[in-house]
């Protein structure tokens, strides 16, 4: 499997405080890596700092190239989609051209499958579907979550950065996302990394995953052994969301 996402060496800070102290992590070629740890761990800030929406120290590099000296927009165009924690849509502008703006991000190649594809994110969330005129601001929370996750996906990522999108989610919902993911990494060849505070929940559909505590790595591996580790137990311990690693 080859790296389509490398991280070496990756620093934030926020003002004068470092809050992510170098780390290294790959995301390979058709992989489903979940980024956990309890609140405050970092995740978010990772996740910025690869769509360079914070400015880091360290190297990411995408499909073998650099992003150092990018600036957000470019790093989308060299294959990044980024759907932030919370809502990430247009408020002004209808759902139907909310998710035609992520149709009008995709690269040439697949211009010819908009449709279909349009569709197939439909059948993911259909509740899009029965509102494609309303204002994308007069959609529930959990609804203009899910056009955020159409609209990035629809713009052909090599790479899907998703920020805690359970939490907005009924967990039907998240389930229909998570195995639609499953299947887009072969059928549209996206590589995902899934920033989740809900460790039981992320690790269920992850190949692999990376616990950041402290906004350090204290372990990595395939999510069937993260998840009976107790570097996870202990990073979770006494967090509100320890029940995630614990029942
Ligand atoms: N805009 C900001 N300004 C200052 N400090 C921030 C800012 N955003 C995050 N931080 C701090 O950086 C650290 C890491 O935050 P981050 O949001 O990346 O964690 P997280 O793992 O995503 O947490 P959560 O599970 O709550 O989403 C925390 O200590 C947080 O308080
Ligand atoms: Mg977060």
């Amino acid at each position: 499997m080859s790296g389509v996402l490398s991280v070496t060496g990756l620093r934030a800070r926020y003002g004068g405080v470092e809050v992510v102290h170098g780390i290294d992590f790959d995301v390979h070629e058709g992989e489903i890596v979940a980024l956990v740890g309890p609140n405050g761990a970092g995740k978010t800030t990772v996740l910025r700092g690869i769509s360079r929406t914070v400015r880091t120290q360290g190297t990411v590099t995408l499909l073998g190239v650099g992003t150092h000296g990018k600036d957000a927009a470019s790093v989308a165009r060299l294959g990044v989609g980024h759907v932030p924690q919370g809502r990430g849509t247009f408020a002004d502008l209808t759902v139907l051209q909310n998710l035609r703006l992520g149709l009008l991000a995709r690269g040439r190649a697949h211009r010819r499958h908009g449709d279909a594809d349009l569709t197939r994110m439909i059948d993911m969330f259909p509740v899009l579907g029965e509102f494609l005129s309303r204002p994308a601001g007069a959609l529930s929370g959990g609804q203009q979550q899910m056009l955020a996750i159409a609209r990035a996906l629809l713009a052909r990522p090599r790479v899907l950065l998703i920020d805690e999108p359970s939490l907005g989610l009924a967990p039907v919902t998240t389930s229909m996302l998570f195995r639609t993911l499953r299947e887009l990494r072969s059928d549209w060849g996206v590589s995902v990394l899934l920033a989740e505070q809900n460790a039981r929940l992320s690790l269920s559909i992850a190949d692999r995953a990376v616990v950041l505590a402290g906004g350090l790595i204290v372990h990595t591996g395939p999510s069937a052994e993260v998840a009976e580790s107790g570097e996870l137990r202990r990073a979770y311990l006494g967090s509100a969301a320890e029940q995630a690693v614990t029942r």
